[in-house]
């Protein structure tokens, strides 16, 4: 179980235009919070700043927890941060054995307990005895399935979800959903799913922000279905404008 994934005052600009206006959230543990927005609205690259690997093109400003731990000038690797794509990205020169022993880590040591760690996994997936096999040969949902365990195994304690339901046709898509939704409950991880696919929103079962534009033409966001947990700072800024990151109290 670990902590909330605490989101203050984010927000990321582009060549002077504000695409994410400031976004404070805080995702419980277990629980999946969905942000929706069109195409090219700046989902990926919000999800890219929370990892640690946003583009230098971009200009973004806000502070990232994870409980009591803030993670904002972390680099990537020891945030602790899972980000599942829509492409799987599975190592295509490995087997599926080796792509799920990747996620594992140095930290669990010895051929034998990485071995049955990695045959847990697949046993789970329903892929028992797929060890060997070239993810080439893998169907798109069996493929999937790998992927999230992959990103499971690394032990993560946030999980970003970037439209990873798309390629799937449309009965996949609501097994891996329940799958990854299912994973991520039982593993007690705070998830913020962005995606422009209602269906996502709705079989998510939390809250959901939209990002859209005001009348004046400015990004805002506001909170489609709000419980008490969700704070949307939507207020639009004027283009060009990154608010400085809010000062925290003398506790943090
Ligand atoms: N590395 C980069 N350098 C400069 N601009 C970029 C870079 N990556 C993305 N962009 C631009 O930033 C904007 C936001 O892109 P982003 O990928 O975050 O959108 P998105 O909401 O995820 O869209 P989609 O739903 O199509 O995935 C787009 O205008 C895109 O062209
Ligand atoms: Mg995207």
């Amino acid at each position: 179980m670990s902590g909330a994934l605490h989101l203050e005052g984010v927000s990321i600009a582009l060549e002077g235009r504000m695409l994410i206006p400031p976004l404070s959230v805080s995702v419980p543990p277990g629980h999946v919070v969905t942000l929706m927005g069109p195409s090219g609205s700046g989902k990926s690259t919000l999800l890219s700043f929370l990892g640690g690997t946003i583009a230098a093109a971009f200009r973004a400003a806000g502070r990232v927890w994870i409980g009591e731990r803030e993670v904002t000038e972390e680099p990537p690797e020891r945030r602790r941060i899972g980000i599942l794509f829509q492409d799987d990205l599975l190592f295509p020169h490995l087997s599926v054995g080796e792509n799920l022993a990747f996620g594992l880590g140095p930290r669990v040591r010895g051929r034998k307990l990485r071995a049955a760690r990695v045959d847990a996994a697949l046993d789970e997936a329903g892929l028992a005895g797929f060890a060997a096999r070239d993810p080439a040969t893998l169907s798109g949902g069996q493929r999937a399935r790998v992927a999230l365990l992959r990103l499971l195994l690394a032990e993560p304690e946030a999980l970003l979800l970037d439209e990873p339901f798309n390629k799937l046709d449309t009965v996949l898509r609501a097994d891996f959903r329940r799958f990854v939704f299912g994973h991520a409950v039982a593993a007690g991880l705070p998830v913020l799913m962005v995606t422009h696919d209602r269906a996502d929103a709705e079989a998510a079962k939390g809250p959901v922000l939209e990002l859209g534009t005001s009348a004046g033409g400015a990004p805002e966001i506001s909170a489609a279905r709000v419980p008490c947990s969700i704070e949307a700072a939507g207020a639009a800024v004027p283009s060009g404008e990154v608010r400085a990151p809010p000062k925290k109290g003398a506790d943090g």
